[in-house]
């Protein structure tokens, strides 16, 4: 990749947004107003406001290996709290991915250096859902399951913090789990029952009481 091509690709891309609309950049410059907070994996292929089809302001971001929320991570809590308390968003959405490689490596038995903590994350994943992942057979099934239940809880990771347990009293804030489907472009709603995740968890994490 040539860095002269994207310089001239953003030339393109300002003079397509300034044909549709001359004040585009000026309103742009004026501030955000996101209702959502996506937070996804850094994986080169899953853009998120590209398959989601949305334009900048659209979305808060957070990207990392395998979309963790990790509560010790200072950056992803802190992400959280101002997309929730200063941007105030309706919607927090994790998504992760089939064939994600963070996830792939944590069914790995191998010694990653720095990626060790981290990926002990996904690891603890495991161990939770051990009996019905050990039940799969299917090596490429227990990954795709995996992944989807990485992204369950990540949601109740998030589903942890105090600013997401205020906001979800106060204004009703959802929490949303998603995998990309990297091998047909579909994004897949897993469809998960958040206010049930938020009673069966609350007896243990409540810090709102
Ligand atoms: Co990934």
């Amino acid at each position: 990749m040539e860095f002269k091509k994207i310089f001239e690709n953003n030339e393109a891309w300002i003079a397509s947004k300034l044909a549709v609309d001359p004040d585009y950049f000026t309103k742009l410059s004026k501030g955000q107003s996101p209702e959502i907070l996506y937070i996804g994996c850094a994986d080169s292929r899953v853009t998120a406001e590209d398959l989601m089809g949305l334009q900048p302001g659209d979305l808060f971001v957070h990207r990392n290996v395998a979309n963790m929320v990790v509560s010790i991570d200072l950056n992803s809590m802190s992400v959280i709290n101002y997309a929730v308390n200063h941007l105030k968003v309706k919607h927090i959405v994790v998504c992760g991915h089939y064939e994600c490689g963070g996830v792939k490596a944590s069914l790995q038995p191998a010694d990653l250096g720095i990626l060790n903590p981290w990926l002990r994350n996904i690891r603890d994943v495991y161990r939770m859902h051990q009996t019905e992942l050990d039940a799969i057979t299917d090596s490429q099934k227990k990954f795709d399951r995996l992944v989807e239940l990485n992204v369950e809880e990540q949601c109740i990771n998030v589903i942890k913090t105090a600013a997401v347990q205020k906001a979800y009293k106060e204004r009703g804030l959802t929490v949303q789990g998603w995998v990309f489907d990297i091998r047909t472009g579909k994004i897949i709603d897993l469809k998960l029952d958040f206010p049930k995740i938020l009673e069966n968890i609350m007896k243990i994490y409540d810090l709102d009481a």
